[in-house]
């Protein structure tokens, strides 16, 4: 789609931000070795023995980039994610480029977060310090579980070995790094589930996320569902991962994340604080606020197509300015994720709308058990943290 003006969305509107939020940057790099059957990202399977066209998609980066600075103009950035997808399957000297395209078109913040991820077995040791040496300063490993039977179970490439090498590998190479866990996994029982806590916890993560597993639409799970833990017993594994977690100094500030103290994901909390974020690559989402609206914008979502358009300059395949009415569900799908919740201050600065928009349901929360409110902060409940997408969806558009 044609780009409009940043004229265009600066006119005049009934929403009143006040001042911009922190702006982060998000790089989406679309490839995988293989599709795992539950995922459904915007990630392709590498055909076998076909070299990444990484130099063409390291151009079709920064003409994208190049083509969304006026978006952005005069704002630094506070955190980069590259995310995928597979991340670590490209070359550290096309990570070394990117990071340098972004410096060379984009302000950072000196001290920016510099978030990669990778995946167990897609990499040697020397690679993770050649990332380090690029400038990424935190990595993201995708390891699942460390039970051979339960990764064949999800279809991943890697074993528990594989994945027991690159936190050992992330370790030494970074002075913060996170893992990804997943748990409520097909046929797995509370010990097994214990067992893949303690591997993790052993390494002494400073952060580490645990997912439910989703059958989400369209993916071969989907289509052959596997067989699940019942609600009760993934009840009772979350009571398990908060009871270990706790003890191992790790604190959970948000439903899926838990980290020592300094070691928060700054690029996430920009997003559940409603923060910006400019999305560059393949079918890459992003956020832009102006003083009188909140913009939503997407990338082309095949690869090749991507890097067709966004060398003509037509990178967007959508977007969409948030509804008035929106705003409050959008705002809240983020926040209420956080055990902290959010400030009523911060609610009006994001979205521009008065705490008018917000107070009857905010009473109706509280009064129903899910929501605290303490000064200005308001905090979902232990009772509205279990119950969440109910608490969030009393913020629909009536
Ligand atoms: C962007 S994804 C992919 C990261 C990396 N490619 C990998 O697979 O290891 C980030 C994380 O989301 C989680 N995830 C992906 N699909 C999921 C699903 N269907 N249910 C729950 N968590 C999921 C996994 O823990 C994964 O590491
Ligand atoms: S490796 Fe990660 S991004 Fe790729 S298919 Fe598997 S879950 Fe999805």
């Amino acid at each position: 789609m044609k780009r409009q003006g940043v004229e265009h969305f600066l006119r005049p509107g009934t929403l009143q931000l006040q001042g911009q939020p922190p702006l982060s940057l998000y790089v989406h790099l679309p490839w995988c070795l293989k599709k795992c059957p539950y995922c459904d990202f915007n990630s392709h399977a590498v055909t076998g023995g076909v070299a990444l066209p990484e130099v063409a998609y390291l151009d079709a980066l920064r003409a994208d980039l190049q083509a969304s600075l006026p978006l952005v103009w005069g704002r630094r950035i506070v955190s980069v994610f590259i995310g995928g997808g597979t991340p670590s399957l490209f070359d550290p000297a096309s990570i070394d480029r990117l990071l340098a395209d972004v410096r060379a078109l984009l302000p950072l913040e000196p001290l920016a977060e510099v978030t990669l991820e990778a995946n167990p077995g897609s990499f040697e040791r020397d690679r993770f310090k050649a990332f380090r040496a690029a400038g990424v300063t935190r990595l993201s490993i995708g390891v699942q579980s460390f039970d051979d039977k339960a990764l064949q179970r999800i279809g991943r490439v890697h074993d528990g070995a594989q994945a027991r090498a690159a936190v050992a590998e992330a370790s030494q190479a970074f002075e913060t790094f996170n893992i990804d866990l997943m748990y409520a996994l097909p046929g797995q029982s509370l010990a097994q589930l214990q067992a893949d806590l303690a591997q993790a916890l052993a390494f002494q993560p400073p952060h580490l996320s645990i997912y439910h597993l989703t059958v989400e639409p369209n993916t071969a799970f989907a289509l052959a569902p596997p067989s699940l833990p019942d609600e009760d017993l993934a009840s009772q594994m979350l009571d398990l991962i908060s009871a270990c977690t706790t003890t191992q100094g790790l604190q959970r500030y948000e439903v899926s994340a838990f980290a020592r103290p300094g070691h928060r994901c700054r690029h996430n909390l920009n997003y559940w604080q409603f923060g910006d974020y400019l999305g560059i690559g393949a079918g890459a989402h992003g956020k832009l606020s102006f003083p009188h609206r909140v913009l939503r914008t997407v990338r082309w979502r095949e690869p090749a197509a991507y890097m067709k358009q966004a060398l003509a300059g037509n990178a967007l395949s959508a977007q969409h300015e948030v509804q008035r009415d929106d705003l409050p569900f959008e705002y809240m799908m983020n926040a209420l994720r956080l055990r902290n919740g959010f400030l009523v201050a911060d609610f009006q600065a994001r979205t521009g709308l008065p705490v008018s928009a917000l107070q009857a349901t905010l009473d109706a929360a509280q009064a129903k058990g899910l929501l605290e409110r303490e000064g200005d902060r308001v905090r979902p409940s232990a009772r509205g943290f279990d119950f969440l997408s109910d608490l969030q969806a009393m913020f629909l558009p009536r």
